[in-house]
């Protein structure tokens, strides 16, 4: 589904040979997500018909009627064909937030449904291929009214309704919760080229804040805001994806962002939501403003920007540089990030810092040149889905991103992947809550 999102918002970035295959993936899309819609609901109907006769009076029985269910699905895909149209052509961060919620409303029904489905079917084909393996004489029991009569169906649906309620539970809970769970994750990296008057800086990374999707939730960043202070960090990185879209979505954050500290700096770099690529503006005047008022969101959030450039820090006479790079991602999405650029001048500097949105771009450009000690990352939210125990942790984007959640490394060099603080494509988080990451240098 994110997918899909990520397909219609690259529509606008693609030439015209690759707009037409887009258009003709998000047709298909379009088209495979209204069969599975409808197919979940003409199965779901006919199943609860054979398991409830008795509570189906008609099909406008509440809520087990199929009347009900085709509404659904109905509601579902006619918005699901306006929504398409919207975000094609949004033009205003509120068209985000719809599609959004809509998402979210549609998962929390169609989810648990197919849940209940598989598992249903499932111990129906469980029992059939027993009943082949172990063929037995039917006995018939009495049943001598210690227990209550409970049909195969009516057995099977009631565990269909248990398991159903586990994704159901989830991504509520990843809405009303999950997404607000902030965790703070630390690391402590020892390097050797680290200079001692450094030993011990402490950095805060955070990335992704998508504040239109955030909405009006300033309260959870104040939130966020004390956690970060109560750190004490020497330097705060923010690697990327301040906003969806628009400008508009840094409006009214000002003081939240203002109150967040750190004495040697705040640093951040542009994702790949800066730039306004991911709808269509009228002209290219408006999407140049668009994009210079979010340049301007860093500097009143006192927040140094560093496009493809950087910033030496100094102390006791000794130094350590920090570069940024614009983003820098795979087609059809470009590449604003210029590596040599930011580096220039910093070549003499022992120890430098690299922020880059994208984790992809450390092993296709970054750590074969051997330049950067330490790299902070972030773009991969875990696919805001996931399973975490201990040191164990998987989540769709494994699949997507080599490198995509906590601390990698190859020989001397480390690539830090924070989760990312806020959310896109639907307002949840499920085991993979919204991260700061408390990183400490020391020097061996
Ligand atoms: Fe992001």
């Amino acid at each position: 589904m994110v997918n899909i999102t990520v397909l219609i918002m690259s529509l606008n970035l693609a030439g015209p040979y690759q707009q037409n295959r887009i258009m003709k993936y998000l047709f298909t899309a379009f088209i495979a997500l209204s069969i599975y819609t409808v197919l979940v609901d003409l199965v779901f109907v006919k199943t609860l018909s054979s398991v409830y006769p008795d509570k189906i009076r008609s099909r406008y029985s509440f809520p087990l009627g199929s009347f009900w269910h085709y509404l659904c699905s109905v509601f579902f895909v006619t918005t699901f064909f306006i929504a398409w149209f919207l975000v094609k052509d949004a033009n205003s961060p509120v068209n985000y937030l719809i599609f959004m919620w809509l998402l979210f409303a549609y998962l929390i029904v169609y989810i648990p449904k197919l849940f209940y489905l598989l598992f249903y079917w499932a111990g129906f084909l469980i029992q059939f291929l027993m009943g082949k393996m172990f063929k037995k004489k039917r006995v018939s029991k009495v049943n001598d009214g210690r227990y209550p009569r409970i049909s195969r169906k009516k057995f099977l649906s009631q565990l269909g309704i248990v398991v159903a309620s586990a994704p159901f539970v989830s991504l509520m809970f990843g809405a009303f919760k999950g997404r607000f769970a902030f965790d703070v994750k630390r690391t402590r990296i020892p390097f050797r080229n680290l200079p001692k008057s450094f030993s011990g800086l402490k950095i805060v990374q955070i990335s992704d804040m998508h504040l239109g999707s955030l909405n009006s939730n300033h309260d959870q960043i104040e939130r966020v805001v004390e956690m970060i202070n109560a750190e004490k960090p020497d330097i705060i990185c923010f690697t990327g994806d301040l906003v969806n879209n628009f400008h508009e979505e840094t409006i009214g954050w000002d003081s939240v962002m203002n109150r967040m500290k750190a004495p040697m700096g705040k640093f951040s770099i542009l994702g790949n939501h800066d730039y306004g690529d991911y709808s269509k503006w009228r002209s290219k005047e408006e999407k140049i403003a668009n994009f210079e008022g979010i340049l301007d969101a860093h500097d009143r959030f006192g927040f140094k920007l560093l496009k493809n450039e950087s910033v030496v820090l100094s102390k006791n006479g000794e130094k350590i540089a920090i570069a940024g790079v614009e983003n820098w991602g795979h087609p059809p999405f470009p590449q604003y990030g210029d590596l040599e650029k930011a580096g220039k001048g910093i070549e003499d500097i022992p120890f430098r810092i690299l922020l880059s949105h994208d984790p992809d771009h450390w092993d296709a450009e970054v750590r074969h040149k051997n330049m950067y000690s330490l790299t902070l990352a972030g773009h991969t939210h875990g696919m805001q889905l996931g399973l975490r125990y201990k040191n164990y942790q998987w989540s769709p984007a494994k699949y997507k991103f080599r490198r995509w959640a906590g601390l990698y490394h190859e020989g001397k060099q480390y690539l830090y992947v924070n989760r990312g603080l806020g959310y896109l494509g639907m307002p949840v988080r499920v085991g993979m809550p919204p991260e700061i990451t408390v990183i400490e240098l020391f020097s061996v």
